[in-house]
């Protein structure tokens, strides 16, 4: 069901859950500080218990309601990646509600860019726990109707168009002047680095637990296999027939229809999750997918085509 701006902001107020756009992926959003409503996200999601929620917030006057450290590092980060498809999981205020942080003694903030998503925000004064507004593990929406199309047509839905990131935010945890990747996006390792003034502490046991790195994750119902070169795909083709592939700049096979996308990581981002969705929908036996090149600006890519294929794999 679409609901306007004025609607969406008083289901919000009133505890009730709305689809909202945002740059990376829609999100399924609720008052965060509102615990039935909180429960109906994870219904709704079928998302397990123990997987915490982003809480989206307008400005950075707000993360003091919200983290009980808000170091200069974390700082740092935050003014040079907000508003945008950044995520900050910083040590929570007590009082922040488990459902939100799953138990974890974590907060995962995100001052978002969408112009519709900051004037709810800002309108409705709330924080907004939003995760992306799909059923768990499948595949991320990034219109409107994928909303429609995963969740139901009965979850009311915000339609600010598509999103133009198209695949969810980088997640950085900040303890003190430490800093650790939990989920990769558009904003790379390298470029946080330089902000930081120092590389990721990798040291596994000091990681924090990310809880929703399932590794079957944004999935299509179609099984998925992924082909390190355009040749090896097109030759399967040849001998698997009823199949579907997506491929990088140029090429097709012969059997099936083929879905091309740019050879170049943001654009490509952009159109992924809908030509998924697309392909999904053309009931074949498998989806045959040109993996992206070993080159870091593809790594968020990579990351969710593997999870998307594990299943095949
Ligand atoms: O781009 C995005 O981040 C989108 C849009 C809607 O903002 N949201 C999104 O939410 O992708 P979700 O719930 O699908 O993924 C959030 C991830 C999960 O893997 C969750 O485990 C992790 O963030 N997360 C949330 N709070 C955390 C915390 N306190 N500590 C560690 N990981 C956390
Ligand atoms: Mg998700």
């Amino acid at each position: 069901m679409r609901v306007n701006l004025e609607q969406a902001i008083a289901k919000l107020k009133r505890g009730e859950v709305v689809a909202i756009p945002t740059e990376t992926v829609y999100g399924l959003a609720a008052d965060a500080s509102n615990e039935n409503a909180l429960q109906q996200i994870y219904a709704i999601k079928e998302r397990p218990a123990n997987n915490p929620l982003i809480v989206h917030i307008a400005t950075k006057a707000q993360v003091g309601d919200w983290a009980a450290e808000f170091s200069p590092l974390a700082q740092k980060l935050a003014h040079a990646f907000w508003p945008g498809a950044f995520t900050l999981v910083l040590p929570a205020k007590p009082e922040v509600l488990k459902i939100v942080r799953a138990g974890e003694s974590t907060v995962a903030l995100r001052i978002p860019e969408h112009a519709m998503t900051q004037q709810v925000l800002k309108e409705s004064g709330l924080g907004l726990a939003a995760p992306s507004a799909n059923k768990s593990t499948q595949l991320s929406p990034t219109t409107a109707s994928h909303v429609a199309h995963g969740l139901g047509e009965h979850v009311p839905v915000l339609d600010g168009g598509a999103c133009k990131i198209g695949i969810e935010s980088t997640i950085v945890a900040v303890e003190g002047d430490e800093w650790r990747l939990l989920r990769l996006g558009m904003i790379g390792e390298a470029a946080i680095a330089l902000v930081a003034g120092k590389p990721a502490n990798k040291n596994k046991q000091a990681t924090p637990r990310a809880p929703g790195q399932h590794l079957l994750h944004y999935s299509p119902i179609t099984p998925i296999k992924l082909f390190d070169s355009k040749s090896d795909l097109i030759d399967f083709a040849t001998t698997h027939k009823g199949c579907v592939a997506l491929m990088i700049g140029d090429g097709e096979i012969a059997s099936g229809k083929t879905f091309n996308l740019p050879n170049n990581p943001h654009t490509l981002a952009e159109k992924l999750y809908d030509t998924l969705h697309q392909m999904d929908a053309l009931n074949a036996a498998l989806l045959l997918i040109e993996a992206p090149p070993n080159q870091t600006e593809w790594l968020a890519i990579k990351d969710r085509l593997s999870r998307a294929s594990h299943k095949t794999l």
